[in-house]
């Protein structure tokens, strides 16, 4: 990911200041919270661009997700922080692709899951646009991600054919 936006991003320092991680008040608290999100929302813009670039809403594997937290921290050089707020804030492994995210389709209780999973969705996304001659549509392009990019087996492995045919 390339990070140098955060450099450019204007951004209150006194929100990182105010943080102590060896604090417990009530107020402490408080403020590590808004901290966090708030380094959340600035590291969420490269991962927004890396869903973009690459349709992947998680980094590959854990060393990626450590050296993108590492350049992340040093990128924000330019705000003094007192503290490492990053590593205070952050798991590397919370921004890793985990393997239950991916199943063999194959195993038709995989395929029922997904399937079910794909209903509860697409009832949502519906409920959410109101129109339902959209209805279809929305289905089908649920069912194309599914097979396309939440299935580390690929489109045409013979587990994703089972399922489309089960
Ligand atoms: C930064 O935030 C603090 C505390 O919320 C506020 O008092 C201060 O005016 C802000 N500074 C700027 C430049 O917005
Ligand atoms: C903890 O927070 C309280 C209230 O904000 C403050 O008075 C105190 O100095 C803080 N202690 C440490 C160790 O940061
Ligand atoms: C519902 O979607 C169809 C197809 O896109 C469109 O023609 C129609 O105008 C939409 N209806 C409403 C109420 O937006």
């Amino acid at each position: 990911m390339d990070l140098n936006y955060v450099t450019r991003i204007p951004c209150n320092s006194t929100l990182f200041h105010d943080f102590h991680p060896s604090n417990s008040t009530r107020k402490a608290k408080i403020s590590k919270q808004n901290c966090c999100v708030s380094l959340l929302s600035i590291f969420g813009i490269g991962l927004a661009e890396h869903l973009k670039k690459t349709t992947l809403f998680q980094l590959p594997n854990l060393p990626t997700s450590v050296s993108c937290l590492h350049d992340f921290h040093s990128k924000l050089d330019f705000l003094s922080l007192l503290n490492d707020v990053v590593s205070l804030c952050f798991e590397p492994t919370q921004f890793v692709i985990t393997p239950d995210l991916f199943a063999d389709l194959g195993d038709l209780m995989a395929c029922d899951t997904c399937l079910h999973t794909g209903n509860k969705v697409h009832s949502r996304l519906m409920a959410i646009d109101g129109n339902h001659s959209h209805g279809t549509d929305c289905f089908d392009f649920i069912v194309l991600y599914a097979t396309g990019i939440a299935n580390e087996f690929g489109p045409e492995s013979d587990g994703t054919v089972t399922c489309a045919f089960a």
